[in-house]
């Protein structure tokens, strides 16, 4: 919760302490000007953790520091929000700890504006909240009333218990955005048998495919995972089924639709033996026979194909060792999938590492993501396809 610098700033206290009641952890961030009104004590009573307020401050960076802290919530309320914060809110200024954090999240934004009437009907305070409003920020208030400025008219902040209201709005609405939505996931690497022996597979962990699984499930999504063989855990409520083969594979897609969105990260063998031996073949001291191999059906633009049945969302995965945008785009075109979310995969300890280094690529353009875990790329994916859906229905 950040906590600008308002007479409203009081209300802040009840804030909190009704958040707290709800059992809703609150880590408060106080700007200067806030501190002109509250203090970091009561704040810090009420909220029973530390206060934050240095941007600079070596030992509030060490501990958590203006990234993390951003990342670190499921919703930041801003209240009061001041036409100021509003204003830095809105231009992407980021000079003190409220703004910088208030930059460097994607979390979403609650926002209690509290300012003086003229200031709220001002034209750049109602283009700022506009900006902000396009931007995806929730906005509670503010009220209209006797002001402390002695004024009359909207700008009061709203009652403590309508922003605990708001707030619990938005965290159930923001918990579960996927919640009712069907959704597939492909992963690992399928494998195709020569004989009962011996296989032919790739060297796909299975891990991304694994995270956006979990974290579309997180999202309230109803996930089914399709797997290759992998040496990961199901995650916790996602339903897994197990296949070998890129046509088995294929099958328990085709069993699991409808869905919502289809998210293909498996590594399909392209190609598979055009003939499976029974039994096991012998070593014999004549030459090897080459292994002839027929082509495997392409699960993704199978998926993708404009019937009735199709996806209102399928991602395809590209994995590049070269020309990774290129790539990838021709793979956008040729399959008729919305996305392909492409990397390169000889970057160091993305093949079986915990990181990845992606960009997301649809008809709008290409969008390049910093690299980050494997869960937070999964969770990043997962929130753009919720956003996505729902912006449709
Ligand atoms: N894919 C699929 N079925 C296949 C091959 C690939 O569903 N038989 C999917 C993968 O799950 C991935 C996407 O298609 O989402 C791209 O896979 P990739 O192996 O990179 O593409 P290919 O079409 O095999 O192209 P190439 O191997 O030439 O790069």
């Amino acid at each position: 919760m950040i906590v600008g610098g308002g007479i409203a700033a009081y209300k802040a206290l009840e804030l909190i302490r009704l958040l707290r009641k709800a059992d809703i952890a609150v880590r408060v961030i106080l700007t200067r000007a806030g501190a002109e009104f509250v203090t970091p004590l009561s704040l810090s009573a009420l909220s029973e953790d530390k206060v934050y307020q240095d941007l600079w401050s070596l030992t509030d960076e060490a501990e958590m520091g203006h990234i993390e802290l951003s990342r670190s919530a499921d919703l930041i309320v801003v209240a009061p929000a001041t036409a100021d914060l509003m204003a830095k809110a809105a231009c992407g200024l980021a000079d003190d700890l409220a703004s910088t954090t208030l930059l460097a999240t994607d979390t979403p934004v609650l926002m209690a504006p509290s300012m003086n009437v003229r200031m709220w009907t001002h034209p750049a305070t109602q283009r700022n909240l506009a900006i902000l409003l396009r931007d995806g920020v929730r906005v509670v208030g503010p009220d209209e009333g006797a002001m402390a400025c002695g004024e009359f008219g909207p700008g009061r902040l709203a009652e403590p218990e309508v922003i605990l209201a708001a707030v619990l709005a938005a965290l159930k609405q923001d918990a579960k955005p996927l919640q009712g939505r069907r959704a597939l996931v492909t992963a690992g690497p399928t494998i195709e048998p020569l004989d009962p022996v011996r296989v032919l597979t790739n060297r796909s962990s299975g891990r991304q495919g694994y995270a956006i699984a979990a974290a579309l499930a997180k999202l309230g999504a109803d996930v089914t995972l399709i797997s290759g063989p992998t040496a990961l855990a199901a995650p916790v409520g996602v339903m897994r089924v197990d296949v070998e083969t890129a046509r088995g594979m294929l099958e328990a897609c085709e069993s699991a639709l409808p869905v919502d969105v289809a998210v293909l990260t498996a590594a399909v063998a392209d190609w598979r033996p055009e003939t499976v031996s029974t039994q096991k073949t012998k070593k014999s001291s004549a030459a090897p026979e080459p292994i002839r191999l027929v082509e495997n059906p392409d699960i993704l633009a199978t998926l993708a194909a404009p019937v009735s049945s199709r996806p209102a969302l399928v991602i395809g995965f590209a994995a590049e060792t070269e020309q990774v945008e290129a790539y990838a785009k021709a793979k956008l075109a040729r399959k008729g999938c919305d996305w392909i979310v492409a990397n390169d995969v000889t970057a160091p300890g993305v093949m079986g590492g915990e990181e990845n280094e992606v960009m997301v690529i649809d008809c709008a353009g290409v969008e390049r993501w910093t690299r980050a875990t494997k869960a937070d790329v999964a969770m990043r994916l997962a929130q753009r396809i919720a956003q996505t859906l729902n912006a449709h229905t």
